[in-house]
């Protein structure tokens, strides 16, 4: 659950205001989030990196992929994170929040021209470069301009880590970066440094999502640090910067556990340090691109129950508890199988606990909130249901299938309760038909 998160008389309060009353004010579903704990999980993180790394220069990027608002990226900023995008939306919305352009940088297998000139035009801290013909484009834009562009390279470092296969992202048989086993990486540096019109930063890798240990993310740095070093040897350039991506896991459900962030970080120091001894280098500087570890537990989803249906199984029953909501508001239960837990939050209830099955109100058996959960057998209609850790990838990838208006995003403990992301109506939905 969120930091600004109490339990009084049964029912769940945010940031201090009972989530009866954020209902009754906003609406369900609605995502809610905790200002004070998002900004604790941002400086948290930094600190974590900073302290650990120390002497060496730390950056961290939140990456606005997991949710991204002007007020987040105010928030996280405040905090001393920058902002990682990933498209031109993106970039928009970071631009908007008054994030200077230095403080940005900007990422994407397939950016467009347009996106490219975007960042240049508002002079990104950083391109990462992930493919041979963008180092020509990114030169090309840059020359029409008259400007120097910042740019790393992501490299493919044949590490496999994270909770699933469309999200493990730096084996080889996959569409991100450049490989250091096929040499297309040493390829790219060697032309980067080539163009006067661009600027070699660093080395970047991203391995995947929602890991918990280290052990990936030091055979990653251990990767770039040794490309580093051949890249010095061939050329005399020693690059100055790695960023290691994101990828920092969470806790879904009580019984999992998230990624000790000063452990993971503190490791990995070491490991970095070890290796730039063993190859007789400079520890560079480093940056990382949290986005679910900062934003995931700092939000909630709240929903309002419906139809309620016990369905007789083999050895037992199942209470499926539909909710004004499902797979457009969050998807992942049903793209990665995705577990994730469910209260009741407006009232207590003395009721035993039974099994349990949320489900959303979509045209689809897979349509799926919280696959298997314990709630008290007298769950009825109209009470209100909280799922906890949904800020990350959820409103971000939330959808309008069956034409529902997306849910707003309120903020807590912020003074006022108040949507920071206002919620869909349906003349939004009919705004885009143009018949
Ligand atoms: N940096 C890069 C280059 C990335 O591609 C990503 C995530 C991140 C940072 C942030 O990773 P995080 O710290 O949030 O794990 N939709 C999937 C996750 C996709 C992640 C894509 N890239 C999900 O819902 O699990």
């Amino acid at each position: 659950w969120p930091q600004s998160t109490d339990l009084i008389d049964g029912a769940l309060h945010l940031g201090g205001t009972p989530v009866t009353a954020l209902a009754d004010t906003f609406g369900t579903p609605s995502y809610v989030l905790d200002v004070p704990g998002l900004r604790a999980r941002a400086a948290h993180y930094r600190a974590a990196f900073t302290d650990a790394f120390a002497p060496a220069e730390v950056q961290v990027y939140y990456a606005g992929k997991a949710f991204l608002s002007t007020a987040v990226a105010r928030w996280v900023h405040a905090e001393g994170l920058r902002i990682d995008t990933a498209s031109a939306g993106e970039l928009t919305t970071a631009l908007a929040a008054g994030i200077d352009g230095r403080d940005i940088g900007l990422h994407g297998n397939n950016k467009s021209r347009d996106e490219i000139d975007l960042a240049l035009e508002h002079g990104v801290g950083r391109i990462v470069i992930d493919s041979l013909p963008e180092i020509e484009l990114v030169a090309q834009r840059a020359a029409a301009r008259g400007v120097r562009a910042p740019v790393m390279v992501r490299v493919t470092t044949g590490v496999h880590a994270g909770g699933h296969d469309f999200i493990a992202t730096a084996h080889e048989d996959q569409k991100f970066g450049l490989s250091l086993a096929g040499g297309a990486a040493m390829t790219a540096l060697e032309r980067i440094l080539e163009l006067p019109e661009l600027e070699l930063l660093g080395l970047h890798s991203h391995i995947g999502s929602q890991i918990l240990d280290a052990d990936g993310f030091a055979a990653a740095a251990a990767a770039l640090l040794g490309l580093r070093a051949d890249l010095a040897a061939r050329t005399g350039h020693m690059v100055t910067e790695l960023d290691l991506g994101g990828g920092y896991g969470i806790a879904y459900t009580p019984e999992e556990t998230a990624v000790d962030v000063v452990a993971v970080a503190s490791s990995l120091a070491h490991a970095c340090r070890s290796e730039c001894e063993r190859l007789g280098t400079p520890m560079p500087a480093f940056s990382f691109e949290p986005g679910r570890a900062i934003v995931g537990p700092s939000m909630i989803t709240l929903y309002k129950v419906g139809t309620v249906k016990s369905v007789q199984l083999d050895g037992g029953s199942r209470l499926y508890v539909s909710v004004d909501g499902g797979m457009s508001d969050n998807i992942r239960p049903a793209l990665y199988g995705a577990a994730y837990h469910a209260e009741l939050a407006s009232r207590a209830s003395d009721a035993p606990g039974v099994a349990a099955r949320v489900v959303g109100k979509h045209c689809e058996s897979g349509d799926i909130v919280v696959r298997d959960v314990e709630l008290p057998a007298d769950v009825r209609a109209g009470d209100l249901l909280a799922v906890p850790a949904t800020g990350a990838y959820g409103r971000s990838m939330a959808s309008q299938y069956n034409l529902l208006p997306r849910p707003g995003v309120v903020a807590v403990g912020d003074g006022a309760p108040r949507e920071i992301v206002r919620r869909e109506t349906l003349q939004d939905l009919l705004a885009l038909d143009l018949g």
